[in-house]
């Protein structure tokens, strides 16, 4: 188990160690071993690690001890995002070559959601020393905060950050499910909250961004290979839906005088799907409920509910989302109810860099291109600088579960394919 969890110190570099064979594994799957009971949820089953949380914090803690046994000098920057660099002699942090992914999870998540890309850049530092590779240019990996918005609702929140996709007072103003805000659970963990937002000496120190992860759907099994290069993540946002009721006593209120905003929210998720399944290609899902107060013997006052919209076209998903208001409107006033929905972040259709998926196809000539329903910080990235992906088959096909799998030899793979590309990417 790694220590507990250490407060950030933001920009402030730790000392550089010369480079050492590190003592821990070197393997992919050794490194997720000794990670595996790190925010293990007895509950949901799976992992829970929401950030900032202390099993984000612990696994922080042990990229960092990581990275520091390789010789790499770890920086967390003021969106509490780590670097970890490996420097080329002149030591100037220009058009670096960046590698890396995310530690946190979605509530009850799979083992190598973010892990495995954090895990796969390691080892590919390993590789590389051990084939004697000299940089032409730097190498980092970045470790970024709440990619999965499963805390403060805004999916890729530290990318966003840093290159200003979010402003930073809406940032700190963002509340979790207990209304504590970013703002202060940021400073919990000694970061100062005045210092985010958009990062320009961060970016320009970085030249293209290659995020290897999990594939989370069936591509690789049907394709029958282990790796494969990312070619587009699918546009998609996320709206919260509140329906407003009456409030009131399950015994006493007659079901004739009843304006209960949870049979208004029943038949809207059906509705929802309906729409979803007139527009082909689209996919909405409603993963999060919360009715207000949430008893067994009252009527709700409230409920909350939180939309996935994702479409390859963005205008089909603004229409689904049009079609998603009209008709919920319409059923909160059959119910004597009220619909508000409100956007609460999205995220277009991203094609990733032709010219360096080009470049990847040439040095991984065995991986197919695949396109991806996911997000990723590679999305976000992707509108400052040269972005791609690399996809590990997932036999299960499933993700955001704790059936999420991925096999040893496939994640070792995974490291050998993202080692090829850095290092062609490097020379
Ligand atoms: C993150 O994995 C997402 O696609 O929402
Ligand atoms: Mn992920
Ligand atoms: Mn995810």
């Amino acid at each position: 188990m790694p220590s507990p969890a250490t407060p950030a110190t933001p920009t402030t570099p730790t000392t550089p160690t010369t480079p050492t064979t590190p003592t821990t594994p070197t393997t992919v799957s050794g490194l997720l071993r000794s990670i595996a009971a790190v925010g293990r949820d007895r509950v949901r089953g799976g992992f829970s690690r929401p950030v900032f949380s202390s099993a984000e914090m612990d696994l922080r803690s042990w990229f960092v001890e990581q990275a520091e046994e390789r010789g790499l000098e770890v920086v967390t920057d003021s969106n509490g995002i780590i670097w970890a660099w490996w420097d080329t002699a002149s030591g100037v942090r220009q058009d670096a070559v960046v590698t890396g992914s995310h530690l946190d999870s979605v509530p009850g998540g799979g083992e190598y959601d973010g892990p495995l890309g954090v895990a796969s850049a390691l080892v590919a530092v390993d590789i590389l020393r051990a084939r004697g590779t000299s940089l032409e240019r730097p190498l980092a990996i970045a470790v970024f905060p709440e990619e999965e918005g499963s805390r403060f609702g805004i999916a890729c929140l530290g990318s966003r950050l840093l290159t200003g996709a979010i402003d930073a007072d809406s940032a700190r103003r963002l509340t979790d499910a207990d209304g504590t805000t970013y703002a202060d659970a940021a400073a919990s963990q000694g970061q100062d909250p005045g210092l985010i937002g958009v990062d320009a000496r961060t970016l320009a120190q970085l030249g293209v961004f290659v995020e290897l992860h999990v594939e989370q759907g069936r591509g690789l099994i049907d394709l029958d290979q282990p790796v494969a290069i990312g070619s587009s993540i699918l546009g998609h946002g996320r709206w919260k839906l509140s329906v407003g009721g009456q409030g009131n006593h399950a015994g006493t209120t007659l079901m004739t005088d009843r304006r209960d905003p949870v049979v208004a929210a029943a038949k809207m998720i059906v509705s929802i799907r309906e729409i979803a399944r007139t527009h082909p290609g689209a996919r909405a899902t409603v993963g999060r409920l919360q009715p207000v107060p949430g008893g067994t013997n009252v009527i709700a006052s409230r409920v909350d509910l939180w939309i996935d919209v994702r479409h390859p076209d963005d205008a089909v998903t603004a229409a689904v989302v049009e079609a998603i208001r009209a008709r919920t409107e319409v059923q909160a006033a059959e119910e004597g109810c009220t619909a508000l929905l409100t956007l609460e972040s999205l995220s277009p259709t991203v094609h990733f860099d032709v010219g360096l998926g080009g470049r990847l196809q040439e040095l991984i000539p065995a991986a197919p291109l695949l396109h991806t329903g996911a997000g990723h910080d590679s999305g976000i990235l992707s509108t400052h600088i040269p972005t791609a992906m690399l996809f590990v088959r997932n036999p299960t096909g499933i993700s955001h579960s704790p059936e999420e799998f991925v096999e040893d030899d496939d994640a070792e793979a995974g490291a050998v394919a993202l080692a090829d590309s850095l290092a062609g990417l490097l020379s």
